[in-house]
């Protein structure tokens, strides 16, 4: 199992901007790690680094502990597999699986036994004679998967392996992902920019947005405890309402709230609630009840296993503040759209934000 760190990696392809910039983490031993972020974050141009294939600008890049940037690709035990798997069309599967191990030289008994493993391993037992046009979509990523594994690499290295895959077989190569992490035990980073995808997969999750990290951990934090309001924006949190914070209580246009201990200083915040995180009800609140807000019901959407509400504060005037809540999907029998109701925020719920967005 390979410790990869990377230490304050930076990488330019001109004068102008980083493509990365910075970037400083440290990704468990044979776990799943998803570098995630929108269109252009630099990613691909992250992976590239660790594999070897791509020079850093500045910043050094660490295998348990040991520079490698002096060892080129080929000897860095980690293999890539890229965006639009590149099959050689002109191979059979077999051949294709087999490749790395021939450049290798080895025997080819060796090579044939190898490569009926992989292949059982990708679920595609007996394929060896196939050529890549006779191959779906979801089968030529599996074999793309196969011939990067049989080289036996520290690390594994995935640029959006789901991406060109519709939702079933997603969910197939999801599955057998996190089968070869189990049973090769090996470090697995993969790049998407899908947030659900990167939940789901991954043990530990890196946001980046223009080449700088915004958070790293694990999926829920991503949730619960977002770093700052774009961190939050990404993960779906539309709840956010500016404030100010004085110890564990947060004024604002709608009232004060108690809060949970944040490590934000006093002064101006921002506060964010996951929608299923408070507890709407269609009755006026008891007088004296803290942490509440009486809304106004805009929008109300059945999903079968929930309803999702649209709100704005009751009697707020300009600016317009858009609140989401979720609740149990039977709540729509007693409450419609242009009802007023109440809006409880457990503190324990709440999470504070810097207010202002971050560079
Ligand atoms: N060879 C190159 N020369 C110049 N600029 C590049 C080069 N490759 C990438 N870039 C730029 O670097 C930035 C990061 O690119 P990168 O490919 O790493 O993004 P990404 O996060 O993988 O995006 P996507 O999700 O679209 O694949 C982008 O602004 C891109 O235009
Ligand atoms: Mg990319």
């Amino acid at each position: 199992m390979t410790q990869v760190t990377l230490h304050h990696l930076s990488k330019r392809y001109d004068q102008q901007h980083h493509a990365v910039r910075d970037l400083t983490l440290a990704l468990a031993p044979g776990r799943v790690t998803a570098l995630l972020g929108p269109s252009g974050c630099g990613k691909t141009t992250t992976l590239k680094m660790i594999a070897g294939l791509l020079p850093p600008t500045a910043g050094d890049i660490q295998f348990d502990g040991q520079s490698v940037l002096s060892v080129p690709a080929e000897q860095r035990g980690a293999v890539m597999v890229f965006q639009n798997h590149l099959l050689f069309p002109y191979l059979s599967v077999g051949e294709n699986v087999g490749f790395g191990l021939k450049m290798r030289g080895q025997a080819q008994a060796v090579i044939r036994q190898r490569v009926a493993e992989m292949l059982a391993l990708v679920r595609l037992p007996g394929y060896e004679a196939r050529r890549p046009h006779q191959l779906s979509g979801g089968q030529a990523q599996r074999v793309a998967l196969a011939r990067a594994l049989v080289v036996q690499p520290r690390l594994l290295l995935l640029d959006e392996p789901l991406s060109n895959l519709d939702a079933h077989l997603r969910e197939e190569m999801r599955q057998l992902i996190r089968e070869i992490q189990q049973a090769l035990g090996i470090t697995i980073i993969f790049v998407t920019h899908d947030q659900e995808e990167a939940v789901i997969l991954a043990d530990e999750i890196a946001l980046l947005f223009e080449g700088q990290l915004h958070q790293f951990g694990p999926p829920h934090r991503f949730y619960e405890q977002p770093a700052n309001e774009r961190v939050a924006r990404f993960f779906g949190s539309r709840n956010l309402i500016p404030g100010r914070k004085q110890g564990e209580r947060v004024s604002t246009a709608l009232g004060e709230f108690q809060v949970a201990a944040s490590p934000l200083p006093d002064g101006p915040v921002l506060l964010t609630f996951r929608p299923e995180s408070a507890a709407l009800h269609p009755t006026r609140p008891p007088a004296d009840a803290a942490n509440t807000i009486r809304v106004h019901v805009t929008g109300c959407v059945y999903a079968g296993t929930h309803t999702r509400w649209q709100l704005i504060p009751a009697g707020l005037h300009a600016p317009r503040l858009n609140l989401h809540a979720v609740s149990d999907p039977r709540l729509g029998a007693w409450l419609r759209e242009g009802d007023n109701a109440t809006l409880y925020l457990p503190p324990e719920n709440i999470w504070l934000l810097p207010a202002q967005q971050d560079a």
